[in-house]
């Protein structure tokens, strides 16, 4: 792995909590149980490969269609690893970040979420952003309202309304799009996370489950971001080119 050429933003579809227990026979909680080391080991490898940016899918606004005993399980998880994990976060310069709606969430799980937001704020490492009771297209809706919301007030006009203001309305604003998004479990589909943000990010799919997911298979997924072109629409001649006369 070279370290001079690491992504900045890494975005991580945390999926196969499920089919992980399933296959030892134990319960889907049993799995997401599993999953938070896995969370624990990617936040400290950003720590030591120096990425300043990783966000994590915790829990889409599609999730809610499960059944009620798992949610409950979720939120009663995420609480008791914001309790536990704190301090360590706030000690490695770790700033937790909120990505989605706070309005829908149990009251207990926003005073957690309130909580980490609020003890972390000083964190300068490593931003880890939580997309929970988030959707990419609920994402850019509420964007566009705000917008809207804005003109009204007379604030804006429609003319300024460019791709830079627009993206200054959503979660992300002010944060280089992920340059890799990377997906466990096999499935090969966005399902609704960051729409805006990924026009360009390169994508890693793994077999992997969730839970089984760490440092080893991290470096894995950086290896493999490493070898990759990033073209932007130009061509690879041109891409070689700048390449040289850069090194010059
Ligand atoms: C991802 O694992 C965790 C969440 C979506 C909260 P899943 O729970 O989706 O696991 P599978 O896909 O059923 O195996
Ligand atoms: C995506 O996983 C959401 C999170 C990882 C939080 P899902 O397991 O919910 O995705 P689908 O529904 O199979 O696409
Ligand atoms: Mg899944």
């Amino acid at each position: 792995m070279d370290l001079t050429n690491m992504p900045r933003h890494v975005a991580i579809i945390m999926d196969g909590n499920g089919r992980w227990a399933r296959k030892r026979l134990m319960n889907r909680v049993y799995g997401h149980e599993a999953g938070i080391e896995s969370v624990r080991q990617v936040i400290s490898c950003c720590l030591k490969w120096n990425i300043p940016y990783l966000t994590l899918y915790a829990f889409s606004k599609e999730n809610w269609a499960r059944p009620q005993s798992e949610i409950s399980a979720l939120w009663q998880l995420l609480i008791s690893f914001i309790h536990k994990d704190l301090p360590s976060l706030i000690e490695n310069g770790v700033r937790v970040i909120h990505w989605g709606d706070k309005e829908g969430l149990p009251p207990e799980v926003c005073h957690a979420i309130d909580e980490a937001l609020r003890e972390t704020a000083s964190g300068k490492k490593l931003h880890v952003h939580v997309a929970l009771n988030y959707g990419g297209r609920h994402e850019i809706t509420r964007a566009a309202r705000m917008i809207g919301e804005e003109i009204l007030k007379g604030n804006i006009r429609p003319e300024d309304v460019t791709l830079d203001l627009f993206a200054s309305f959503l979660f992300s604003s002010g944060v280089p799009d992920p340059d890799l998004v990377i997906r466990t479990s096999g499935e090969h589909r966005i399902s609704n996370f960051l729409l805006w943000q990924i026009a360009y990010s390169e994508i890693y799919v793994t077999d992997v489950y969730w839970p089984d997911f760490r440092e080893d298979e991290f470096k894995k997924a950086i290896e493999s971001y490493q070898q990759r072109e990033r073209r932007f629409g130009r061509t690879s001649e041109q891409i070689q080119q700048e390449r040289c006369v850069s090194a010059l």
